[in-house]
C-alpha cells in the first residue's frame, strides 16, 4: 500500500452493489476493509481484488452484531478515510403490512438502519480526529417514493437519508462529509433481472425505466466512488438517486403500445 492510499470500509462488500464498490475502491488504490456475512463470497471478492493488484482485508460477520462492528474497527489500521454503509435488505417481507410481524419490523430495522448507526458511531471519532472522511450510505428510491408492499423497509431507508442529512450538518466543520445513494432496479443477487421482470416481456424496459435498462452494480459503485472522492469535496448531506430516471418519472410509464405516456393502468 502506498503511503497515501486511503483506507475504505465497505459493509456487505462481497456481492451485488457492495461487491462493485469494493472492487472500484480497491482499483483506485484504497486498502478495502470488506465486511460480509457470507465468508465464501467475501473470499472470492477479496481474491479477485488481490489478483487485480489491489489490497483487501475481510471481516466476516453480521454487521448488526456489536462483536462484528468491533472486529471491523480493529481491522482499521489507525485511520479510516471512507465508510460505505451498504448493507440493506427488503426481506423479511410479508404480503402486506397487515400480515407483517414485530419480529420482521425489528429485523428490517437492524438490517437497514441500526447497523448504519453502530458502525458510523464507532468510526466517526477517528474521522473527526483526522479532520477528514467521507461516509456514503446506501438508501433506496423507496425512501422518497411509496412502495405498497414494503412500507417498513421504506420507512427505515427514509431514516437512512434523514440520518445522512442531519449528521452531515453536524460534522461538516470537522472535515467529514456524509452522503447517500438511492438505487433502483439493480441487477444483483437480491434482485436479479429475471425476478424484477416477473412476467414482463423482455424489451419493454424502456416503458418503465427512462434510461431503458436495469442497473448493473458498477452503475451504483461509480456514484459511490464519486461521493467518496475529493471531486465531491463540496457535496454533503445529499442522497443521490441512481435509478435510470425512475424517480424523475415518478409513476409515468411509456405505454406498452408506444402510443405516448401514461400514469394510469392500461391494457396494452
Ligand atoms: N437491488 C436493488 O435494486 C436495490 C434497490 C434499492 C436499494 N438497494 C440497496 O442497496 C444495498 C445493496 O443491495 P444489493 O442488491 O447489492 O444486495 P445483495 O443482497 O445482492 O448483496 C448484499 C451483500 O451484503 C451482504 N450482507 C447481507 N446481510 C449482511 C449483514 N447483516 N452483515 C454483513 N453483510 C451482509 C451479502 O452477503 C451480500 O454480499 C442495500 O442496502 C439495498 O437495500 C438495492
Amino acid at each position: 500500500m502506498s503511503e497515501n492510499a486511503r483506507v475504505s470500509v465497505v459493509t456487505g462488500g462481497a456481492l451485488g452493489i457492495g461487491g462493485a464498490i469494493s472492487r472500484r475502491l480497491a482499483a483506485g488504490g484504497d486498502l478495502v476493509i470488506l465486511n460480509d456475512i457470507d465468508a465464501d463470497a467475501a473470499a472470492r471478492t477479496s481474491a479477485g481484488i488481490e489478483a487485480a493488484g489491489g489490497r483487501c482485508v475481510t471481516v466476516i460477520g453480521d454487521i448488526v452484531e456489536d462483536e462484528t462492528v468491533e472486529r471491523v474497527v480493529a481491522a482499521v489500521p489507525g485511520r479510516v478515510d471512507v465508510l460505505v454503509n451498504n448493507v440493506g435488505d427488503f426481506r423479511p417481507a410479508a404480503p402486506s403490512f397487515q400480515d407483517s410481524t414485530p419480529d420482521q419490523w425489528q429485523r428490517l430495522y437492524e438490517l437497514n438502519l441500526l447497523h448504519v448507526f453502530k458502525l458510523t458511531h464507532a468510526l466517526l471519532p477517528m474521522m473527526i480526529e483526522q479532520r477528514s472522511g467521507s461516509i456514503v450510505n446506501n438508501s433506496t428510491v423507496e425512501a422518497f417514493r411509496g412502495i405498497p408492499g414494503h412500507p417498513v423497509y421504506s420507512a427505515f431507508n427514509a431514516g437512512v437519508s434523514a440520518f445522512t442529512r442531519s449528521l452531515a450538518v453536524a460534522v461538516g466543520r470537522h472535515g467529514v462529509r456524509v452522503n447517500a445513494i438511492a438505487p433502483d432496479l439493480a441487477n444483483t443477487e437480491q434482485t436479479p433481472v429475471e425476478w424484477m421482470r416477473r412476467g414482463y416481456d423482455e424489451g419493454l424496459e424502456h416503458t418503465w425505466v427512462p434510461l431503458a435498462r436495469f442497473g448493473e452494480p458498477d452503475d451504483y459503485a461509480a456514484v459511490v466512488g464519486f461521493l467518496a472522492s475529493d471531486d465531491a469535496r463540496f457535496v454533503t448531506g445529499h442522497t443521490i438517486p441512481v435509478d435510470g430516471g425512475t424517480l424523475a418519472a415518478s409513476g409515468w410509464f411509456v405505454r406498452a403500445d408506444d402510443q405516448g405516456w401514461t400514469n394510469r393502468p392500461h391494457r396494452a
